[in-house]
């Protein structure tokens, strides 16, 4: 009941995105209503269409633009008549740096009826965060050819991490597993046996921050590999992960099918002290596009990480209340087209129940 108000962004995107965005923002007005803030929307076509029409990836002053609200809500960027790679950095990644938002929230949590592809697993066991660095190491961009086209040519990309860098995010990894509350656990996803100098620096800034400031926190240590493995056979062993960039976003999508996939999995790329940006991890999914087919709640989920992140913690929680009843009570799957409900259905139970 904060009587507040926020100015978002929004950036409905390419493919699905416009779909599930119009559901969240549905969702968004209800728990506005009901908890007494306001939201005032205001959105952009940044995306594939637009880039097509006029050559541009986006506006020369597009993220001074977006610095000027409270938050941004986005769909998804990925056009099929677009080269790879185009969007995804022009767009996704250019904001992410630009607002530096250095961490990427990715909550893995299974719903109550959610089917997940692990055998004997429950919402009870699959239920942490993982914190992915989100502007450094090898989406730094730094690299190059040489001799491009010959038999000899070479291609480099690097890792680069700074110090600064990794602490800030080990803090914020710190901060959020105290802050949540639950084992009070916090695990390092690294590689020290083969990248002997990017994670040599992540670990021992680990250890030299936790062994200072966080003796509250247990910490411990998986090599990725053996991440994705206990990911699988023992999920429950996690409270929060925290990883470089690169692995980050590949666990992630691990993560998220064990949660029941693209439908429903949601995350933010945070700036703790700037304008941090909300979407689900999933793609454009092109092929579902405009047949109201597409699941709508890791749109609405990531509305509700930006609500917790706004500070409306009482109108997050009844978001998520609400996902779970829809989940648990009334749909069949989530995968497109096999919901029991289109995409406009969905978003209305769900703000129904808000
Ligand atoms: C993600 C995506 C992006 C990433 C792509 C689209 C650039 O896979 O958000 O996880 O690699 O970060
Ligand atoms: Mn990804």
């Amino acid at each position: 009941m904060s009587g507040k108000s926020y100015k978002i962004a929004v950036l409905p995107g390419d493919g699905t995105g416009p779909e599930v965005v119009v559901e969240g923002l549905k969702v968004l007005k209800a728990s506005a209503n009901k908890f007494n803030f306001t939201m005032d929307f205001t959105e952009y076509d940044w995306g594939g269409d637009r880039y097509l029409a006029t050559g541009e990836v986006l506006p020369e002053d597009a993220s001074e633009t977006l610095k000027q609200y409270d938050s941004v809500y986005l769909g998804a960027i990925g056009h099929p008549d677009v080269k790879p790679g185009i969007l995804e950095k022009g767009i996704l990644l250019k904001l992410r740096f630009d607002l530096d938002q250095y961490i990427n929230l990715r909550p893995v949590k299974l719903y109550p009826g959610v089917d997940t592809p692990l055998k004997d697993k429950g919402p009870e066991d699959i239920d942490y965060v993982v914190v992915r660095e989100n502007t450094g190491g090898l989406y730094t961009g730094i690299g190059g050819f040489t001799m491009k086209g010959t038999a000899d040519e070479v291609a480099v990309q690097s890792m680069v991490y700074n110090r600064a860098q990794v602490e800030r995010c080990i803090r914020y990894a710190f901060e959020y597993t105290r802050k949540r509350g639950k084992k009070n656990t916090l695990a390092l996803s690294g590689k020290t046996n083969v990248l002997t100098y990017v994670y040599d620096l992540w670990e021992r800034v680990f250890n030299e921050v936790g062994e200072a400031d966080y003796p509250d926190i247990t910490r411990e240590y998986y090599h990725v590999d053996a991440t994705c493995m206990w990911m699988v056979k023992n999920p429950e062993w996690f409270d929060v992960i925290v990883t470089g960039n690169m692995f980050g976003d590949i666990i992630t999508d691990l993560g998220a099918i064990t949660q029941g996939g693209m439908g429903i999995a949601a995350g933010g790329n945070i700036n703790p002290n700037g304008v941090s940006m909300f979407e689900p991890i999933g793609g454009s999914a092109p092929k579902y596009t405009g047949k109201n087919v597409i699941n709508p709640l890791a749109a609405i989920a990531s509305g509700q990480m930006m609500l917790d992140h706004l500070g409306e913690t009482e109108a997050a929680a009844a978001i998520e209340k609400a996902i779970i009843h829809v989940t648990g009570q009334k749909m069949k799957s989530m995968g497109a087209g096999k919901m029991g409900y289109s995409t406009t259905e969905v978003g209305d139970l769900v703000a129904e129940h808000v």
